[in-house]
């Protein structure tokens, strides 16, 4: 199980202290929320800052796109120094088209599921992604309420995934913290990002151990 904290619920006046202190509290990954004010109603920052993220850290740059056009800036995010990209399918003229280009400028390709996205509709882009990004809130703000109803979903995805032997890591993103990911981890979930869960908690090292304590009973 890796843990990717969402700098989105960083103090941004102090990104790279932050950044610092999660990767040394134990984090896996650090994962990327971008988001440009029309695929959500929320805007927050761009390759730019992405570039300079990747200067701080030796994390892994888990770059969850939530824009209205990922096929153009895509190749920016990677550039800047993203290695995994999510997009949302919606979002893509042609998704298999955009995973793949992802996918040959040297990152990897992950497809964001919204709570509301049956699985069927994603199932077609399986032999070209490398995540499925299980969205537990919808996309736009942190420190929404977790999803419960996504939990079976996550349980079918994985089913599907070893059944047909995709190599496809499941992420889980929105609203987990130390007192529902034990449920997350158990439908499946193996990444897991969590903003609000531990940047508005006092000790970041404190909540990371007690979040893979939980899991560890799996
Ligand atoms: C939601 C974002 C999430 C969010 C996670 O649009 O994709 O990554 O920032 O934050 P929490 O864990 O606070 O829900
Ligand atoms: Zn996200």
């Amino acid at each position: 199980m890796k843990i990717a904290p969402s700098i989105l619920s960083a103090d941004f006046s102090r990104l790279r202290d932050e950044i610092q202190a999660v990767e040394s509290a134990g984090a896996d990954w650090l994962h990327v929320d971008i988001m440009d004010g029309h695929y959500v109603p929320n805007i927050t920052i761009g390759p730019v800052v992405v570039e300079s993220v990747r200067k701080v850290t030796r994390m892994p740059l888990d770059v969850h796109l939530m824009i209205t056009d990922p096929d153009k800036y895509a190749p920016e995010f990677i550039k800047a120094g993203a290695d995994w990209v999510s997009v949302h399918p919606d979002t893509c003229k042609d998704p298999v088209k955009s995973l793949e280009r992802i996918r040959e400028l040297g990152a990897k390709a992950s497809v964001a599921v919204n709570p509301d996205v049956p699985l069927e509709k994603v199932e077609p882009y399986f032999g070209h992604t490398d995540m499925l990004l299980m969205m537990t809130v919808f996309p736009g703000f942190a420190g929404q309420a977790f999803i419960e109803e996504v939990l079976p979903k996550i349980e079918r995805a994985r089913k599907l995934i070893v059944e047909r032997k995709f190599p496809i890591l499941i992420e889980a993103d929105g609203g987990i913290k130390t007192d529902n990911i034990d449920r997350v981890v158990r439908s499946g979930a193996e990444v897991i990002v969590s903003g609000s869960g531990i940047f508005k908690t006092p000790d970041y090292a404190a909540t990371i151990r007690k979040m893979k304590e939980a899991t560890n009973s799996r």
